[in-house]
């Protein structure tokens, strides 16, 4: 065990921690931040996806003992059940979930695509949300959300802290 302190969300957290253990376990198990998920556990399918330091990585593959001093966000920062960012309202008014459990990894890739580039094409989307996977294959209405963001030129919610 090792102490490690994870910045998520803004708030840092020194957890005592084995140095191998994967991000996700660390954020659900011993934070209560349930919002990604556990899907294959090989990077394959995106479920897990939360960003550090801007970029989009999948926690089951990230290893806690190289966070420190890192920036860490989860879906949790984007807005909350009864106040949604602008991301999480366009799905929810695409209606871009059915079972919902890949979601949080869509949201968290798809806010990292347009912190980067606000007004994406639609081919740009696909291609940068392709290594997120949804098996109730909802893909084109998770595409129109995104897109509705960026044709509103709404930056979305973001905790950077
Ligand atoms: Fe991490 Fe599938 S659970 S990529």
């Amino acid at each position: 065990m090792t102490q490690t302190t994870l910045t998520v969300n803004g708030e840092p957290h020194t957890l005592d921690l084995d140095e191998d253990m994967p991000l996700l376990y660390a954020l659900r198990n011993h934070l209560g931040l349930n919002g990604a998920k556990y899907g294959c556990g090989l990077g394959q399918c995106g479920a897990c996806t939360v960003i550090v330091d801007d970029k989009p990585v999948f926690a089951c593959l990230t290893p806690c003992s190289g966070l420190a001093g890192k920036s860490i966000r989860t879906v949790e920062s984007l807005g909350s059940a009864e106040r949604p960012g602008p991301l999480q309202q366009a799905f929810i008014d695409e209606q871009a979930a059915q079972c919902g459990y890949c979601i949080a990894g869509m949201l968290m890739r798809a806010q990292t695509l347009l912190e980067r580039n606000p007004h994406p094409s639609e081919e740009d989307i696909r291609a940068y949300m392709a290594s997120n996977l949804c098996r109730c294959g909802t893909h084109l209405r998770i595409v129109k959300a995104i897109r509705h963001v960026a044709e509103q030129g709404a930056m979305p919610h973001e905790n950077r802290r």
